[in-house]
């Protein structure tokens, strides 16, 4: 359209991408790998959701890279809720997950699906993840026979670390294989659409994929899974407490946050920042006319703090 055929027009605005949804991802099994990541605020899932990642996990791991915590235990509802809300708002085209904390779903199926309920209402997550197999199956099905979604988490699930003796590798001998392959088919019986492999060999990642028909989503569970999920601060190299095995860092914005910090210090103590670009102006008085002795009035309509310019 030429500009002067659009003179007058409100200018279109760029098309908003279509929504991710849950016969999407079903789809994507054996045919194209699903990216998921994690995200807790409004900023990062803005940028998240611009590079193209399909799931983001508002994931209860905040507790420990967020909340700087020892373990994801402490994690409440609430906490999720409140990350949840600001990571939707950042969205526009990943599927936004959110995580259901420690005992918000262990006690009874309805006390499962009250949780799962809020996070669904007062967030707007569109779907729940719950961590454990057989034990939660019943859970499962009822947050799903509700029109919730649900995406299992089986292998290393880090609710269990005190059970698990630290977050250890599971499945690794034949009999704990074949409970982790149990745990995701009884998942998938239960209506979960896609399953979070965590701390598995490769091998198992790759044996339970090709038998369920749900995606497998690999965290730690090695190639063969049908999706991948990473911590946004490990694979920006942001949290840099310890780095597991299976974390690739695609950047190292820790060492960029530290060089800005250091260089933003460095100015503020020299005096170098801010200069006049970066200070606003007096606001000019208006004309007063023949000299009445009225006060000058600054301008209510002027703002008094915007973009980059006194104006
Ligand atoms: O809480 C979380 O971030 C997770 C992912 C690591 C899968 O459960």
């Amino acid at each position: 359209m030429s500009s002067s055929s659009s003179k007058g027009k409100t200018p279109a605005k760029s098309a908003k991408p279509a929504k991710v949804t849950v016969p999407m991802i079903r789809a994507r099994k054996g045919k194209s790998k699903i990216a998921m990541l994690t995200a807790y605020d409004a900023t990062i899932a803005r940028l998240l959701d611009e590079g193209g990642a399909d799931m983001l996990l508002v994931g209860d791991s905040l507790g420990m890279v967020v909340q700087g915590l020892a373990t994801t235990l402490p994690v409440t509802l609430e906490d999720i809720i409140y990350h949840t809300r600001a990571v939707v708002r950042g969205t526009q085209r990943a599927q936004v997950v959110a995580d259901m904390p420690f005992m918000s779903f262990q006690i009874s199926s309805e006390e499962a699906l009250k949780a799962a309920g809020r996070l669904v209402k007062e967030s707007g997550a569109e779907a729940v993840k719950l961590e454990g197999g057989v034990a939660v199956c019943e859970h499962v099905a009822r947050i799903v026979a509700a029109g919730i979604p649900v995406v299992g988490h089986v292998g290393l699930t880090p609710q269990s670390v005190h059970a698990m003796g630290g977050f250890r590798v599971q499945g690794k001998g034949e009999d704990a294989a074949a409970k982790v392959l149990q745990d995701a088919k009884v998942l998938q019986e239960a209506g979960a659409y896609c399953v979070v492999l965590e701390g598995v060999p490769a091998d198992l990642g790759r044996r339970i994929t090709e038998t369920v028909d749900i995606p497998t989503i690999g965290i730690g569970a090695g190639p063969h899974c049908d999706g991948q999920v990473l911590v946004c601060y490990d694979f920006l190299g942001m949290f840099r407490d310890f780095t597991p095995k299976f974390v690739k860092r695609f950047a190292e914005l820790g060492d960029e946050i530290v060089k800005a910090t250091q260089s933003y210090v460095a100015e503020v103590q020299g005096g170098s920042f801010p200069d006049a670009s970066q200070s606003f102006g007096m606001a000019k008085p208006k004309s007063l006319g023949e000299a009445t002795g009225a006060q000058a009035v600054v301008d209510p309509e002027v703002p008094t703090y915007g973009p980059a310019s006194d104006d």
